[in-house]
């Protein structure tokens, strides 16, 4: 209710009096019985042992799998257990109920995985079994070994080196079995609290399944930081909420929830969910990720011996991958072979987004438009919120105020420049609403426990929500979004998909209560973390269907959980004008794209409250290198288009867009990378620098790519920033190209820049110039910036296509190779068989023609490469030569600043050559 208070008071314009997120609303663990029964579990072990046990004489070790059944001695109630060992050399763990009453939640895969994990060849692994106590599974080359023993149940992974992870040293594997509900006789107790129903607020949640819970611990050993588990609005190493002196009194929770005026540094949950976990030291990583769309809570506690975690889920299976590796890298790259990869986002995606609730009507957009162009501010798609609706009815349009949406579109598109509505997933129960009447009809909506549709309240009042586990139900859905179907609709229009975790303003903790009903006669409360994502899937869907063509999707959601790294982009919610806000958003970011889901971004400016000219700017700079770029603000907040603050803020925020439209090419490249092999373009310092233990607690700074170093400033009045530039490398100013030492640096970070440093080594292409859109730069001419190594050597990696469609599935995609020896620098082609192209989509998309080879070239033939600059190179080449073509190419070498920039050689971008410095 507090909810709607809140909200209410905004609208009334009394913001001031509703600040602050109310923690009452939301359940600590003790709130939720089935945390607090495991969390006191915890408590207990150390003086109780785990009463789990293998049946030494029910184990198979057959065709790459271990089967055995667990006793649990307390209540002899018998368990399955399997251990797949995977072809990616993940292991597989699924443990569930050996003669259950009726079955628990397992459809979480069908959706999340995408698809049925390959295993390994038999051949490659060896397993032996010691004396009736240990079954030891040898696999990955012989590098790990799974040991699984018998009494207590425990798996210990290692590698010669010692001991990575194991599952169940503490004892606090817990699995409660599905039972018969026994009334007490009179006279009698009732039922442990909280088995079979518990309250909060007002709120009764009667469980018909009674108590369901798994719960796991896993230690990390040796391993002084884990990471990952988003979303919690915290730092990315994650801090201690058990054991010791801990840093948090709440477990980290993984519950989709719409937490109004969030607080930093905390580990309640937040709109998304993604239950994976990395552990990093010192050659060795590991991941571990518990497949399960119910509500979980994770305690970490941490001492010398490592980082010792404990999982609680409310229900369905224990089904957990383990992913272990020499480097964080080889563990991402596991999870993504699993759950997908980021799928490759439309180009245009990429730039800057202006979105604010709301622009009113059509003249306001057309107006905010032409100021982008009068200020000279690139920009490539504008937003509408809530208010552009007929009265919250998703799908239509406030005649009054878009009179004409199509001809609005038209002229966005004649500059390149797109737009986003916002459809979310509360239907308004209207009959006269065709989107309510067809999903009424068709029975799609999600029910109450008595049968009839799930009637609760969000924006439009009293609303359903449609049933997205329901096959038909998503059909359906994505069929709404053909051009013939949602009026007013252009290609031009891409989707917002806000609200859902999903958000019931009249719900406990401000979401659908866990006792509704899905198809199959599934409870909500078994798949509600992945219910936005089955929303957001069948969204983008409808995008990518609606041409004959098909397109990528660009369709934004707030709630997330794996596998929504397939489908598109995220952001962080309603975070708050403040500074820090803005200096959580780098950890939050990180977090969430170490967990797959890489391209997400935070609210630029903060979408409560009104930012100072300061932190606006600031956080331009900051918004400009994270992965999805949008400025967003609340409804009562001042107007703050970038142009509104006057000098010098216009300028500065106008620098900070540009040199993200600069860095285009890179970007792209580097979600071109990401689709394949599962490392987020924004990542971690540890994930570039593994070996630098300095880095393995950093999250104020973070790479771009392996070439770029980005320090936001995050605080008021500061002009100097303190970096670490990691020693095993050289580095230069990325804005004046300068060199600096590397270690600890105090750099200037004047109001006008940010910090940002180019590793030497790298090649990173950019674009010069600057057009409305990016959409009108594709065609443009490409600049290498090339920074040389200690060795005076570089290297990187540009990739071009239509931008657009999904032809590069068919190989009509540049994916070059640029080398820098010292000698020459050479374009040449990644070789087809050192990648793949990954199909994001769990179907075929309708590719254009196939273009030859030569013909895909002759697409790209304006794609010159327009000049090339050189940094930290030590002496004056005689000549430049192109070797292919025999030309001597113009250059020009500044000695003083070590740079040798060739201007204009004339060639192609997406073909071979060689310039040869001689
Ligand atoms: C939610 C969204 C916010 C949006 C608002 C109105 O609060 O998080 O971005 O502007 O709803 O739709």
């Amino acid at each position: 209710m507090f909810r709607l208070l809140s909200r209410t008071l905004f609208f009334l314009g009394l913001a001031n009096l509703a600040l602050g997120v109310k923690r009452e609303d939301f359940k600590t663990c003790a709130q939720s019985s089935f945390c607090q029964r495991n969390r006191q579990l915890a408590k207990e072990a150390a003086s109780n042992s785990s009463p789990y046990s293998v049946i030494a004489n029910t184990l198979q070790f057959q065709d790459s799998v271990f089967k055995a059944d667990i006793l649990n001695q307390k209540n002899n109630v018998k368990f399955a257990l399997q251990v797949f060992f995977l072809e990616n050399n993940a292991v597989r763990i699924r443990i569930n109920e050996k003669a259950a009453i009726k079955p628990r939640y397992d459809e979480a895969k069908n959706h999340v995985l995408v698809k049925e994990p390959t295993l390994k060849s038999p051949k490659t692994l060896t397993g032996k079994e010691n004396q009736g106590q240990e079954f030891s599974i040898s696999y990955s080359d012989g590098l790990y070994t799974a040991k699984i023993h018998f009494s207590p149940f425990k798996i210990d992974f290692s590698s010669e080196a010692g001991p990575i992870l194991t599952l169940n040293e503490r004892g606090l594997f817990n699995f409660e079995h599905f039972r018969t509900k026994v009334e007490p006789k009179e006279g009698e107790a009732p039922s442990e609290e909280g088995l079979w129903e518990e309250s909060f607020k007002g709120f009764t949640d009667p469980k018909k399944n009674g108590p369901s819970s798994i719960s796991v611990d896993v230690s990390f050993h040796n391993f002084a930081h884990v990471y990952g588990i988003p979303e919690h609005a915290s730092q990315l190493s994650l801090k201690t909420t058990a054991g010791e002196a801990h840093q948090y009194d709440e477990p980290y929770r993984l519950y989709n929830l719409d937490v109004f005026e969030y607080e930093v540094d905390n580990p309640m949950a937040l709109y998304g969910s993604i239950p994976f976990m990395v552990a990093h030291r010192k050659g060795s990583s590991a991941g571990v990720f518990w497949l399960n769309s119910a509500e979980m809570w994770v305690d970490v506690a941490k001492d010398n011996k490592g980082s010792h975690t404990h999982w609680i889920a409310e229900s369905g299976l224990a089904d957990i991958f383990v992913f272990l590796g020499q480097e964080p890298k080889s563990v991402l790259k596991q999870y993504g072979d699993l759950t997908g990869f980021t799928a490759l986002p439309p180009a245009f995606s990429l730039g800057y987004h202006q979105c604010r609730w709301n622009y009113n009507d059509q003249e306001d957009v057309k107006g905010v438009d032409a100021k982008f162009d009068e200020f000279d501010i690139p920009y490539d798609v504008i937003w509408l919120d809530i208010e552009h609706t007929d009265g919250k009815r998703y799908f239509t349009w406030d005649q009054n105020k878009f009179t004409n949406p199509i001809e609005m579109q038209k002229n966005l598109a004649i500059k390149g420049r797109k737009l986003v509505n916002i459809v979310d997933p509360h239907i308004k129960r209207d009959d006269s609403y065709y989107v309510y009447k067809e999903a009424t009809q068709k029975g799609y909506f999600v029910k109450d426990p008595s049968g009839n549709d799930f009637d609760g309240w969000c924006w439009p009042g009293s609303s359903s929500w449609v049933d997205y586990t329901l096959p038909e139900a998503c059909k359906w859905w994505a069929s709404l979004f053909k051009l013939d179907k949602y009026a007013g609709s252009t290609e031009a229009l891409y989707v917002w998909n806000d609200m859902n975790e999903p958000s019931v303003f009249n719900g406990p903790e401000i979401t659908m209560q866990k006792d509704r009903v899905h198809h199959g006669g599934w409870e909500h409360r078994d798949l509600h973390n992945m219910y936005g994502f089955l929303f957001h899937r069948s969204t983008a869907d409808g995008l990518v269907q609606r041409l004959d063509i098909n397109r990528r999707p660009f369709v934004l959601s707030r709630a997330f959980f794996p596998g929504t790294q397939r489908v598109s982009a995220i952001w962080t919610g309603d975070n708050t004008a403040t500074w820090e806000h803005l200096k959580i958003s780098s950890p939050m970011l990180l977090s969430i794209s170490l967990a797959g889901v890489s391209f997400s971004g935070a609210d630029v400016g903060g979408f409560f409250g009104n930012p100072e000219p300061e932190l606006l700017t600031r956080w331009y700079q900051a918004g400009a290198f994270q992965p999805f770029f949008r400025g967003h603000a609340h409804i009562d907040s001042k107007r703050r288009e970038p142009w509104l603050f006057g000098e010098p803020y216009t300028s500065q925020i106008r620098t900070a867009i540009r040199n993200r439209y600069h860095l285009l090419p890179y970007w792209y490249t580097l979600f071109f990378q990401n689709s394949f092999d599962g490392v987020s373009p924004m990542r971690p310092m540890f994930v570039e620098f593994p070996e630098d233990e300095l880095c393995f607690g950093m999250d104020a700074q973070y790479m771009v790519g392996s070439g770029l170093l980005v320090s936001p400033v995050t605080e008021a009045g500061v002009t100097e920033t303190k970096v670490y530039l990691p020693e095993s490398a050289i580095w230069y100013n990325y804005f004046s190209l300068a060199p600096i030492p590397s270690g600890w640096q105090t750099v200037p970070s004047p109001a006008d820049t940010i910090p940002v440093f180019l590793k030497g080594g790298s090649i990173l292409p950019k674009r010069n110039r600057i057009r409305r859109s990016y959409a009108l730069m594709m065609n443009d001419p490409i600049t290498l910036l090339v920074a040389l190594d200690s060795k005076g050597h570089a290297s990187g990696h540009l990739y071009l296509d239509d931008g657009d469609t999904y032809a590069y599935l068919q190989d009509n995609f540049a994916y070059r190779h640029l080398t820098f020896n010292g000698a020459q620098l050479t374009n040449s082609a990644v070789e087809r068989n050192n990648f793949d192209v990954v199909n994001p989509l769990a179907f075929s998309p309708k590719l254009p023609a196939k273009l030859t080879p030569s013909e895909f070239e002759d697409s790209l033939k304006s794609v010159r490469v327009e000049q090339i600059i050189i940094v930290g190179i030590k002496k004056a080449p005689a000549k430049v030569i192109c070797t292919k073509c025999g030309r001597e190419i113009d250059f020009k070498f500044i000695p003083e600043l070590n740079q040798l920039i060739i201007k204009d050689p004339k060639l192609n971008a997406v073909q071979d050559w060689t310039l040869e410095l001689q």
